[in-house]
């Protein structure tokens, strides 16, 4: 019983927090969930290197799919216009 509790009380925290990301940029909270942080601060994300939109998207794709996050295109196609949006700034 006790941990059928537990298991509700992570349920209500993940539906909270998806919540709040709703009035977020949809890349902004795939990009959270994804937990592309954890090797990305803000710093990493470098339009010198990354210098046009097309390669953006090829990169989102290359960390997806090594992660195996299992994402659809259209949700890495989300990400990399948050990211464009926050830091790189490139033209589409
Ligand atoms: C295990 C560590 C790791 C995680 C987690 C990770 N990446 Fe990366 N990422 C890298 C490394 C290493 C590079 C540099 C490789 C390169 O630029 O070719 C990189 C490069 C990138 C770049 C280009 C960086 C630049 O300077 O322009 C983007 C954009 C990117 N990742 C997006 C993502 C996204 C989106 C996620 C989450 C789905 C993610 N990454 C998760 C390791 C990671």
């Amino acid at each position: 019983m006790k941990k059928l509790t537990l298991a509700l009380a992570g349920t209500t925290l993940l539906l909270t927090s998806q919540f709040a990301f709703a009035e977020m940029h949809p890349g902004a909270a795939l990009h959270e969930s994804a937990n592309c942080m954890s090797c990305h601060t803000a710093k990493a994300y470098n339009p010198k290197i990354t210098d046009t939109y097309p390669k953006l998207v090829k990169k989102v794709q290359f960390c997806s799919d090594n992660l195996q996050t299992g994402m659809f295109e259209d949700e890495v196609l989300q990400i990399a216009d948050y990211l464009n949006e926050t830091y790189y700034h490139h033209p589409k």
